[in-house]
C-alpha cells in the first residue's frame, strides 16, 4: 500500500483539495476527522473515547487514531493508493504510519503541507457549512451553494460544524503551532516536506498540489 500525505491547518482546505484529487491521482481519501466524526456519530468506543478531545479541540490520543488508521489501511487492498487528509500529526503518528506502510511493502509517496495565514485559516472556518447528508464541504462566501443553505448534492441543509466555533477554532489552531509544527520540522529534516500555497481558487490549489507531487 502507498500513501501521500495532506498536511495542513485547521481550515488550510485540506478536505476541498482531497475532494479535487482522488480522481486525478487515482487515490482513496481517507480523512481521520471524518473517520472520528463518524464513530462519535455511530457512538462506537472508540468514537466514545474521542468525543470530548474534539468538542474541546485537542487531538484525540495517538493511540486511538493510530488503531483506527491502521486497522483501515491494512483492511484494504494489497495494491492500494491512500489520500492521508488529517493523519499523521505528531511524530508518534508518522513512525506509527511508517512501520505499517513498510510492513505492506509500500511507500509515503510525498508528503505536501498547504500554506495558509492564520487571518485566512479564522475566516475559512467561520464561514464553512457542511451537509451532515453526504459530507460536501461549502463556504457561505469563497464556495456558496447554489441555493443558500441547501446540499447541491443531496438536498439536505448545511449545518456549521460543532468545532467551528471561534473558541474552539482559537484552540485548534494554538494545538497545531504546538503539536503539528514538531512533525512538520521531522518531515523537513528528512528531506521529506513540498510546501504549497493553499491560497487561490480551489482547482488552483489542487493543481499546484499534483505539480508538487510529480
Ligand atoms: P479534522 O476534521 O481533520 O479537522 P482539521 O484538521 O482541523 O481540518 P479541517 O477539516 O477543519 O479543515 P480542512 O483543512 O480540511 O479545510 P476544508 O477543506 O474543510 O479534525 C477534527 C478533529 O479530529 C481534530 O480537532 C482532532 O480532535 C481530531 N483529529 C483528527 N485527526 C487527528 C489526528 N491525526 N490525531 C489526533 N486527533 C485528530 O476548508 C475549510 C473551509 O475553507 C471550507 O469552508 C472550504 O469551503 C474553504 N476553502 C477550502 N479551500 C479553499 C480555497 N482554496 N479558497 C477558498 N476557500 C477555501
Amino acid at each position: 500500500m502507498d500513501a501521500i500525505i495532506l498536511l495542513g491547518a485547521p481550515g488550510s482546505g485540506k478536505g476541498t483539495a482531497a475532494s479535487r484529487l482522488i480522481a486525478r491521482l487515482g487515490v482513496q481519501h481517507v480523512s481521520s476527522g471524518d473517520l472520528l466524526r463518524n464513530a462519535v456519530k455511530a457512538g462506537t468506543p472508540a468514537g466514545r473515547e474521542a468525543e470530548g478531545f474534539m468538542k474541546r479541540g485537542e487531538l484525540v490520543p495517538d493511540e486511538l487514531i493510530g488503531r483506527i488508521i491502521a486497522d483501515l489501511l491494512t483492511s484494504g487492498k494489497s495494491g492500494a493508493k491512500y489520500l492521508l487528509d488529517g493523519f499523521p500529526r505528531t511524530v508518534a503518528q508518522a513512525e506509527m504510519l511508517d512501520r505499517v506502510v513498510a510492513q505492506s511493502g509500500g511507500r509515503i509517496l510525498g508528503t505536501v503541507l498547504l500554506d495558509v495565514s492564520e487571518a485566512i485559516l479564522v475566516e475559512r472556518l467561520a464561514g464553512r457549512r457542511v451537509c451532515p447528508g453526504c459530507a460536501a464541504g461549502y463556504h457561505v462566501r469563497t464556495m456558496p451553494s447554489k441555493v443558500s443553505g441547501v446540499c447541491d448534492h443531496c438536498g439536505a441543509g448545511l449545518v456549521q460544524r460543532s468545532d467551528d466555533t471561534p473558541d474552539t477554532v482559537r484552540n485548534r489552531l494554538s494545538v497545531f503551532s504546538r503539536q503539528t509544527a514538531p512533525l512538520i520540522e521531522w518531515y523537513g529534516a528528512r528531506k521529506a516536506l513540498v510546501r504549497v500555497d493553499g491560497v487561490g481558487s480551489a482547482d488552483e490549489v489542487a493543481e499546484r498540489i499534483i505539480q508538487a507531487l510529480s
